[in-house]
């Protein structure tokens, strides 16, 4: 079973919001409402996240994201649509029981989070545990393991304002993690930190991600990011999802030109992986043979921007490697710059893949290799 679903949601705020979903669902654009004051912040959208997943809600400011994932967790009740939580629907249950789901089960971390600031870090970590009515001493231990994984042990005693931003934006995600919650909802909880930060802060919680298992639905305005972080990444406009898929698809295969203007500033090499360009071995070639042209190998999961120092010291090409060690694949130079400098065609989604096509290296291409 999915761990969230959200089915035909809708968010209309203004006057008359029925009748102003029965128009969008007849095809009236949500321009058309604005006349008479009414905004269509989310349109019809459906999607599914499963457990373990990262959900990437991507979009300029004003393209609905907050209010999605507002519906998510039942703060907002949708125009339309319905959310499903491990099966159970959000949108019919008691507030009693809404609230009871919110507080045991979802855990939201804001960008600008706001820490208490006369309680100590710690206390601010066990807040959510406050809530739950978890005795003080459990929800201590609860918190300081979670400040733990976040990377704050030895600050518990700590206030707030003797934080750096980076570090209080680690106490708001220990205090996600120390209620347990299986889902958490983020909206651009890495936006107000300075580059180098928010890296640290994204590679952080990939790696917890690896341990804990969450499901996790992240909203950001940033695609690099949504790349990095995104299992899955849902683009929205103008209130509507207009493409979902993993980076890769939305890389190569945008389903239309706003999808394709976005990407134009992607850093493909971090996004591409060696097993996404690789060529199947020549066949009936052994290991040993491959290996010995192909000395450097890599894996799969290798993003090609770290492909250049083994194409260094390996010659024209780079050997894929399985989990048994086994060559699964093999990456020739020609095909690595190719692939930086291919131009992503714009199609409709539903259309059936491309077969791989190797066009000669783009500006892109030359532009990496000789920062390389
Ligand atoms: N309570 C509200 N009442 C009226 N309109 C609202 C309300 N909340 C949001 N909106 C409108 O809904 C649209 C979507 O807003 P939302 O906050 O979901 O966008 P967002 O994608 O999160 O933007 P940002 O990146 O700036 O946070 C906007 O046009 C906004 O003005
Ligand atoms: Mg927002």
């Amino acid at each position: 079973m999915s761990r969230l679903q959200a089915e035909h949601l809708y968010k209309v705020f203004g006057r008359r919001p029925d009748q102003a979903v029965r128009k969008l669902e007849g095809g009236t654009h949500r321009d058309e409402l604005r006349a008479d004051g009414t905004t269509a912040a989310v349109i019809d959208a459906s999607f599914t996240v499963e457990p373990g997943q990262i959900f990437v809600v991507m979009g300029l400011s004003g393209s609905g994201k907050s209010t999605l994932l507002r519906m998510l967790n039942g703060l907002l009740e949708p125009t339309a649509g319905r959310v499903l939580f491990d099966g159970q629907d959000l949108t019919a249950l008691s507030p009693r029981d809404l609230r009871s789901v919110r507080s045991n089960k979802i855990s939201m971390v804001f960008q600008h989070f706001a820490l208490f600031p006369h309680r100590s870090v710690l206390e601010n970590a066990a807040y959510g545990l406050e809530v739950q009515g978890v005795p003080r001493a459990e929800r201590e231990a609860r918190a300081a393991e979670a400040l733990e994984l976040t990377g704050l042990a030895g600050w518990e005693k700590s206030w707030p304002d003797e934080l750096s931003g980076g570090m209080q934006q680690r106490v708001g995600l220990a205090r996600a993690l120390a209620t347990d919650a299986d889902l958490l909802l983020m909206d651009e909880s890495f936006s107000a930190l300075d580059p180098l930060i928010r890296r640290d802060m994204q590679d952080q919680l990939l790696e917890l991600q690896k341990r804990l298992k969450k499901t996790i639905v992240f909203i950001t305005h940033d695609l690099n990011e949504a790349m990095r972080l995104g299992d899955r990444i849902a683009v929205m406009r103008d209130g509507e999802i207009v493409q979902q898929g993993t980076a890769e698809d939305i890389l190569v295969r945008p389903s239309n030109d706003y999808v394709a203007s976005f990407i134009q500033d992607v850093d493909r090499s971090r996004v591409l992986t060696a097993g996404s360009i690789m060529e199947a071995p020549e066949t009936g070639r052994s290991d040993e043979d491959l290996l010995a042209e192909a000395p450097a190998t890599v894996t799969s999961e290798t993003p090609i921007a770290e492909l250049f120092t083994p194409f260094s010291t390996s010659g024209a090409a780079v050997a894929v490697t399985g989990e048994e060690g086994d060559v699964i694949g093999v990456v020739p130079r020609e095909r690595l710059l190719a692939a930086l400098g291919e131009e992503p065609q714009v199609e409709p989604q539903e259309d059936p893949r491309p077969d791989t096509q190797v066009p000669a290296p783009g500006d892109e291409a030359k532009k990496v290799i000789a920062g390389a």
